[in-house]
């Protein structure tokens, strides 16, 4: 069988190297056909194209994996080949939550799979966990530490009492953030692998749009140091459950007790729970990215579709309606100076700082709350006290 990398990085090169080192006899059938690099880069291996439609009209080629990342030209090139009954395997997860309904159709009008476990947690085998898991239950929510690079930060706060920027910097010279490291610390990240897991776990595709996102821009290491002496530890989490036809999602930064699971996750690594009906909270923990256990999830998906394992698992036409008023959680706020408003149980400062708990509070509430925040302070930070 014959495959298409576009785009020749760090997860591209990963599937390259492990088809072509052909650790398992599973492989040997399997082979890359033709690498798409930009136009004007030197073409290190005889396999290199810089145009497109060398892979889309190649009618050898049954698979190409989409490795550039990005929206642009990500999206045109992945619904050229969808459309050249090419099947796709794609680790994008920002070009998929945008538009994986269009491409999902795409996929089954032309008669081809389009598979994305390493969209969501890299390594950790989650999509074909929740599509398993699926098939007895009905999930009724999801959450966990879909970001490694943002659990690193945190880390290190944590451990090391270090400052925001100091951690950040650590991050991107170990290779962890980006140079613009905003998609991890706004938590966009996390929004888009809540969107993808939505679509799989509860069956439909959800509006990115209309669920609310609260990243670790504005944390202060007082806000780390404040949470420990209530024995917690903060942790960026993605969370979704579903109520009949409607559905909650959003993500924040969650104060765990010290005893939690998430609590023990340490430096990038990343934690995903599912609960089901009848399966009850099932755990999954590992390498939420890295080379090769991205490169990993994309091979396990080529392999299941070259041996017919895979099938269409997104009703791209049901629609569940987002409705932030269906759970109550316990919240803080926390501002450089102190805020009223009669939903505050308590405000306690500490140095300097003013934490304003507010306690069973709906997401449209906290959202309230948040905007009050911050036309007061525009560096202000928001938590869930995780109670899971
Ligand atoms: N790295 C991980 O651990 C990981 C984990 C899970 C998911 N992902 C996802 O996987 C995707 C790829 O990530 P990555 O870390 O491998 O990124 P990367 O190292 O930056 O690699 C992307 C590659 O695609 C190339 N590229 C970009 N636009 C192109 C175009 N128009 N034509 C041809 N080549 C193009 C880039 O070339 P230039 O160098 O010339 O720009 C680069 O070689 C992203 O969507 C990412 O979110 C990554």
């Amino acid at each position: 069988m014959k495959i298409a990398i576009l785009g020749f990085g760090t997860v591209g090169s990963g599937v390259y190297d492990i088809i072509t080192n052909q650790t398992s006899p599973l492989l040997a059938n399997i082979k890359v056909a033709k690498i798409l690099i930009r136009k004007g880069k030197e073409k290190k291996l005889p396999i290199m194209v810089d145009d497109i439609t060398d892979i889309v009209n190649d009618p050898e080629i049954a698979l190409v994996v989409e490795s550039m990342g990005g929206l642009h030209p990500a999206y045109e090139y992945i619904k050229l080949a969808l459309t050249h009954g090419k099947h796709v395997v794609t680790a994008n997860k920002a070009v998929l939550a945008r538009n994986i309904a269009e491409f999902e159709a795409l996929a089954k009008e032309n008669g081809v799979f389009l598979s994305f476990e390493a969209s969501t947690a890299g390594g950790i085998p989650w999509i074909a966990s929740v599509e398993k898991a699926r098939r007895i239950d009905a999930v009724s929510r999801f959450y966990g530490i879909l970001n490694g690079t943002t659990n690193y930060i945190l880390d290190s706060m944590d451990e090391r009492e270090e400052d925001f920027a100091d951690a950040l910097a650590k991050a991107q010279e170990l290779g962890y953030a980006e140079a613009d490291p905003s998609a991890d610390i706004d938590g966009v990240d996390v929004k888009n692998k809540v969107v993808i897991s939505c679509a799989i776990a509860f069956n439909s595709v959800v509006d990115i749009d209309s669920f609310p996102c609260f990243g670790i821009r504005n944390i202060d290491k007082r806000d780390i140091a404040y949470f420990k002496r209530e024995n917690r530890i903060v942790k960026l989490i993605g969370e979704a459950s579903r109520f009949g036809d409607k559905y909650e999602a959003f993500v924040m930064p969650n104060a765990f007790t010290r005893d939690a699971m998430e609590a023990t996750v340490r430096r990038n690594l990343n934690i995903v729970t599912l609960c089901g009906s009848t399966i009850g909270e099932l755990k999954f923990y590992g390498q939420g990215a890295g080379k090769f256990p991205t490169a990993n999830a994309v091979i396990q998906d080529i392999l299941d579709i070259f041996s017919e394992k895979t099938e269409y698992t997104i009703d791209v036409k049901r629609k569940i309606d987002y409705d932030d008023t269906q759970s109550k959680n316990n919240y803080v706020l926390r501002t450089d100076r102190a805020l009223t408003n009669p939903l505050f149980r308590a405000v306690i400062p500490f140095e300097g700082l003013y934490y304003h708990h507010a306690d069973g509070l709906t997401i449209r509430e906290m959202r309230g709350l948040a905007e009050q925040a911050g036309e007061a302070d525009k560096r202000f930070f928001i938590i869930k006290q995780a109670d899971f």
